[in-house]
């Protein structure tokens, strides 16, 4: 009785979408969720698109669970926390040696990580799997990232792949290490997805506030540049944002929209594994902070009254081609700083992460698919840097594009307008290659106060300062 090639639980946008790109991939699905009326209402939307035939709904989930076929591969789409705990309890007494989970939410990869550890011995495996692309993507091609039991994986994978975007041909899914691997990844591209929305926000304020542009002429200039080197599907999207009309007034839909950004958590877990690893990720830290700060709004109104509004012309002169190089710049380095991350967290965790892969599978369907996502994968499959900033394609690029992204950010302290993240990009890039920091002065303060020692460049050995008491100050 068992039909299905493969079963999906939660049957929300995202669950849906992927079942019906499953059926349409000529696999059967068996489908379940926890209320059943939801179950008819995908039944009757599968049969609008005539993918009724290889859909097998099941409101009994012991039921779900035999239609599907052995050895059981079964997607979870469910709330992330302890909803997948709950529905993992509830599976696990009907599973059966050598089946499988695969948990495609946005989880924590520590959650993963303990969720895997726990049913690797009882014979099963466990998949934590990022699937980025929103609805559209889930429906006709997301990228795909595996993490989890290696053998279990092998089961899945052909619908996986067949489920997935494509670039050039090659399926934009990958399994990319074990246990929380897979989440870990996705969280990551999250963090860059949060400094690539900041930084777009960043340089929309510079042509709104500095250049006075209305939203219309910021959507032509954004549409332009997706034909250069920023070609993305956030720069494509930006340009139809900008654009669009509110049809109760007329006005620009983007200057009737509330400027409080929501945030659900992702970006938020890259900064902290950023931090935890001892890694810098500014820009992703820069991202999340702008989008607290945006959600403070009646402090920032209240602020504003205290300080003026900010001098307004200042701006004027920027250049637009300036402009386009800056965030260029600045992405650039907030790529950097997300793949050092994972570079890291591979060698901490033993995941052994195929950077060039993942740069690949980002290459199609995610959010922060991009033309210059490409030229990364190269870069990585060339092999020897772990740090973009050193690859040679991107060096090159850096040492003309510094220029502008040092303007803008000049531009922006001086103008007054806020670029949290393209500044946070500009010093850590000014950091990272300055051999002769200042940390020597630093640790010659931990020295004074803490005794914690520090090196000296004429000798060897740890060495301590002869400081003056300063009791009594
Ligand atoms: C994707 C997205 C998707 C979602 C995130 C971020 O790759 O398809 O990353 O997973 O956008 O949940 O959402 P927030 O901006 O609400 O944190």
């Amino acid at each position: 009785m068992a039909s299905a090639d493969i079963g999906l639980i939660g049957l929300a946008v995202m669950g849906s979408n992927l079942a019906l790109n499953i059926a349409e991939k000529g696999y059967t699905v068996a489908v379940h969720n926890r209320t059943a009326a939801r179950i008819d209402e995908f039944v009757a939307t599968a049969k609008e698109q005539g993918l009724d035939g290889k859909v097998v709904p099941e409101a009994d989930l012991v039921q779900f669970i035999q239609s599907v076929k052995r050895p059981r591969s079964i997607i979870i789409m469910v709330k992330a926390g302890k909803p997948v705990d709950e529905m993992i309890e509830q599976l696990l007494p009907h599973l059966d040696a050598g089946d499988a989970i695969l948990e495609c939410g946005n989880s924590l990869f520590t959650d993963t990580q303990r969720r895997f550890d726990y049913l690797t011995p009882k014979g099963i495996g466990y998949l934590g799997i990022g699937v980025s692309g929103g609805e559209e993507g889930a429906r006709h091609g997301p990228s795909i990232m595996v993490g989890g039991a290696e053998e279990q994986w092998k089961n899945a994978q052909p619908i996986l792949e067949a489920i997935s975007a494509k670039f050039n041909g090659e399926p934009c899914c990958a399994y990319l290490g074990k246990g929380g691997a897979g989440h870990f990844v996705k969280t990551i591209h999250n963090g860059i997805e949060y400094g690539d929305m900041q930084m777009i926000a960043e340089v929309y304020g510079v042509m709104r506030d500095g250049l006075g542009m209305d939203p219309k002429t910021a959507s032509g200039v954004f549409k332009e540049w997706n034909n250069g080197p920023l070609n993305s599907y956030l720069i494509e999207i930006t340009g139809y944002v900008l654009e669009a009309i509110d049809p109760q007034t007329g006005k620009p839909l983007v200057d009737l929209i509330l400027d409080k950004a929501g945030q659900k958590g992702t970006g938020v877990w890259s900064a902290i594994a950023a931090q935890q690893l001892g890694v810098p990720a500014t820009a992703i830290e820069g991202a999340v902070a702008a989008r607290s700060i945006s959600s403070g709004k009646d402090e920032r109104v209240a602020a504003e009254a205290v300080y003026g509004k900010r001098s307004g012309s200042h701006g004027r002169h920027i250049d637009i081609g300036d402009l386009e190089k800056a965030l260029l710049a600045g992405k650039i380095v907030s790529y950097a700083q997300g793949f050092a991350v994972m570079a890291k967290a591979s060698e901490e965790y033993g995941w052994n992460l195929p950077l060039a892969t993942i740069a690949k599978i980002w290459r199609a369907g995610c959010i922060i698919r991009s033309r210059f996502l490409d030229q990364m994968s190269a870069a990585f499959a060339r092999g020897g840097a772990t740090n973009l900033l050193m690859v040679p394609d991107f060096v090159t690029i850096m040492k003309d594009a510094h220029h502008s992204l040092r303007k803008i950010v000049a531009a922006g302290a001086i103008g007054e307008f806020p670029l949290i993240c393209l500044s946070a990009s500009l010093a850590y890039f000014d950091s990272y290659r300055q051999a002769q920091g200042t940390a020597n002065l630093t640790q010659g303060q931990r020295d004074f106060f803490g005794a914690h020692g520090f090196e000296l460049i004429d000798r060897p050995g740890e060495q301590h300062g002869t400081w003056p008491s300063t009791l009594g100050n």
